[in-house]
């Protein structure tokens, strides 16, 4: 248990450690042989297609494929109970196939291979989970322009030059980078992370300390040309998940370099998003979404919160209980209703939202379940450090 919780606090942890402990054992096993995203009626769905169309939302190259391994990470290295890493070294196997489909792999190389390669090769020294760390990190390294500095977000797909962008959400990617500096000893993968994230710092972070969701530059010169509202309300709102992102990318830069600024940074948004924290404590999509629409976003929610304690081992200790208080409000506050502990559903997280503008709110989305078990264990003292130390 991590320093700093009440009595009240540590039985929290603990009877949520267990619910997660009880539930996961019998979805692990039901579901061992998918990767997962959502749920269809309350039974976990299958990202794991085999398929040559790298576009296929079901196919292996989801961004989102290295989550269900990443949970499982969390679940050996808290239980010790090898069944987990079992199911996590087929998902890896699996995903190993996308180096050949290649077209489909873009940014999110990092999400992808830190919850599933990395953690293998740091719990088990997998030889062959380091080589697949380390192609995944060299597929992300090449996607650095050097004029703008940035890592390029997504492949052009026939309606959409995507050279110049960049966006949030591979702040969280970067880590990869970092981990391949530490592993190689070549410093040229950190020196990308970090030129990638002065350039976030620079263009992404607002007067407000909000931060934009996609930023186009000139993908011959560099310039910036201009910012684009993504996955959030519109352009120049605050899609949560987004700063949640920032918050925890920035935290992760600064444990991996201890270059002030990037703390400084994640402490801005994050102060940003706990001031605008809403009394019920539920988190909307988007922090500047219309009130009358109520749309929420879960995953938001847990992504902050695992990024809020992250920040809290960093800080000074009058600054600790700052970040800690803000995490346990957002864990409370989904423990007490939005979650489901019952038989009915796979996933135990409700309401998670992958996008504004999408037709479909409030879903079972993984993310939001592998970030929800990560904060707790964090909490609890057991977590797999798949993003930071
Ligand atoms: N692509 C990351 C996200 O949707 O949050």
């Amino acid at each position: 248990m991590i320093l700093g919780l009440s009595k009240s606090e540590q039985e929290f942890v603990e009877s949520t450690v267990k619910a997660i402990d009880d539930k996961m054992s019998w979805v692990a096993d039901k579901n061992r042989d998918k990767i997962p995203y959502t749920t269809i009626d309350g039974t976990y769905d299958n990202r794991s297609m085999d398929t040559e169309d790298v576009n296929d939302p079901m196919g292996l190259s989801c961004w989102t494929n290295g989550f269900w391994p990443g949970m499982m990470w969390q679940l050996f290295n808290q239980t010790k109970d090898r069944k987990y890493s079992g199911y996590a070294k087929d998902a890896e196997v699996k995903l190993a196939k996308t180096f050949d489909l290649y077209l489909g792999l873009h940014h999110d190389v990092g999400f992808m291979f830190l919850s599933s390669a990395v953690i293998d090769y740091k719990l088990t020294c997998n030889e062959k989970s380091r080589i697949r760390a380390l192609h995944a990190a060299n597929l992300l390294a090449g996607r650095f322009n050097l004029n703008g500095r940035f890592i390029r977000a997504w492949n052009d797909s026939p309606d959409k030059d995507t050279r110049g962008l960049a966006i949030i959400d591979c702040m969280m990617n970067i880590a990869l980078l970092y981990w391949a500096s530490n592993e190689t000893k070549d410093p040229r993968y950190k020196q990308i992370a970090m030129a990638h994230a002065d350039t976030v710092l620079k263009n992404f972070i607002r007067d407000d300390d909000s931060v934009k969701h996609i930023v186009e530059f000139n993908c011959e010169t560099g310039e910036y040309i201009k910012s684009y509202g993504g996955q959030g309300y519109i352009h120049g709102s605050s899609w949560t998940r987004g700063q949640a992102w920032a918050v925890y990318g920035f935290t992760v830069s600064y444990e991996q370099t201890h270059e002030k600024r990037y703390l400084d940074a994640a402490k801005r948004v994050a102060n940003y998003f706990i001031n605008n924290i809403p009394d019920s404590g539920i988190i909307p999509i988007d922090f500047r979404q219309p009130e009358e629409l109520s749309l929420e976003d879960s995953s938001a929610a847990m992504i902050a919160a695992s990024g809020f304690i992250e920040i809290m081992k960093n800080v000074p200790v009058c600054e600790k209980a700052f970040y800690l208080n803000a995490a346990l409000k957002l864990l409370k506050t989904i423990v007490s209703s939005r979650t489901d502990w019952s038989k009915n559903q796979d996933n135990i997280i409700l309401n998670s939202s992958a996008s504004y503008n999408e037709l479909t709110h409030q879903y079972a989305i993984i993310y939001a379940d592998y970030f929800f078990i990560e904060a707790i264990f964090k909490l609890d003292g057991s977590d797999a450090k798949i993003w930071g130390n």
